[in-house]
């Protein structure tokens, strides 16, 4: 049994006191979170004040991005070991708007991601095609070279404790999400490649996620997908409400 794990991306909002008083509000409910994963994404000014407000509840924090150096000349990036400082155990790479708007490429990802493992973070790997890729029936393959591109040269234990986020580019923040039968499919692909290379166990154990406008209303039909491990979720992450709606839904399944 895969534990069911929900990542809660705030990409860009929130102060470091809405941040703050969101940690503060959320409901505290160990027994929930022994069930379903919590880990919470906030922006690197919040990192501090939420891994305060988060502990002893049992939610986990995470990091929207990182460098894969632990120090030196690179102004304006964070390094593994700062996000081990601020209290972050999870750190989401290849997020879409990093490969695309930040044109992030899979051997620079992969850099990240075997920095992350080094220093004991979990990755969230995130990958996902465009709507044009879908239109010209390239999900599979996109998604492989994704993945197996990120994931050069880790070994296959690495890959059992790691987490990959489908989240097909044309469904985030659009309201339009894939339907459930579709991100199965293309997660029980990605399972299937991941067993092929790195195997059984591996593809047993890798816990893999669905995002692209999960909402309350939608999350039920997801998690009862035999491949689907939970949500990477974006704007329904924003409100405790829910945030904490998703959360109960992932955890009656
Ligand atoms: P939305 O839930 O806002 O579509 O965002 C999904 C996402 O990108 C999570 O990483």
């Amino acid at each position: 049994m895969r534990l069911p794990i929900i990542g809660a991306n705030w990409k860009m909002h929130k102060t470091i006191r809405e941040a703050e008083s969101f940690a503060a509000e959320f409901p505290a409910d160990a027994d929930l979170y022994r069930k379903v994963e919590v880990v919470i994404f906030p922006t690197f000014t919040a990192l501090a004040v939420v891994g305060n407000a988060l502990r002893g509840t049992g939610i986990k924090m995470g990091a929207q991005n990182m460098h894969f150096e632990t120090k030196g000349a690179f102004t304006g990036e964070i390094s593994p070991n700062m996000l081990l400082d601020a209290g972050c155990s999870y750190v989401l790479l290849g997020h879409s708007e990093r490969r695309h708007i930040f044109k992030e490429t899979n051997e620079f990802i992969n850099k990240k991601v075997k920095a992350a493992l080094a220093h004991g973070l979990v990755p969230i790997l995130c990958i996902g095609e465009t709507l044009e890729e879908r239109q010209n029936g390239r999900t599979e393959d996109v998604c492989k070279e994704q993945l197996l591109g990120s994931l050069t040269d880790i070994e296959a234990r690495d890959i059992t404790t790691m987490v990959v986020a489908y989240e097909p580019v044309w469904a985030i923040g659009t309201g339009v999400n894939a339907t459930s039968q579709d991100a199965e499919e293309t997660i029980a692909f990605i399972r299937r490649i991941i067993h092929e290379k790195y195997g059984q166990k591996a593809g047993e154990s890798v816990r893999i996620q669905y995002g692209g406008s999960v909402k309350p209303t939608n999350a039920r039909e997801y998690f009862s997908k035999e491949n689907i491990d939970g949500a990477l979720v974006g704007g329904a992450s924003l409100e405790v409400d829910s945030l904490s709606e998703i959360i109960k839904s992932a955890g009656i399944i």
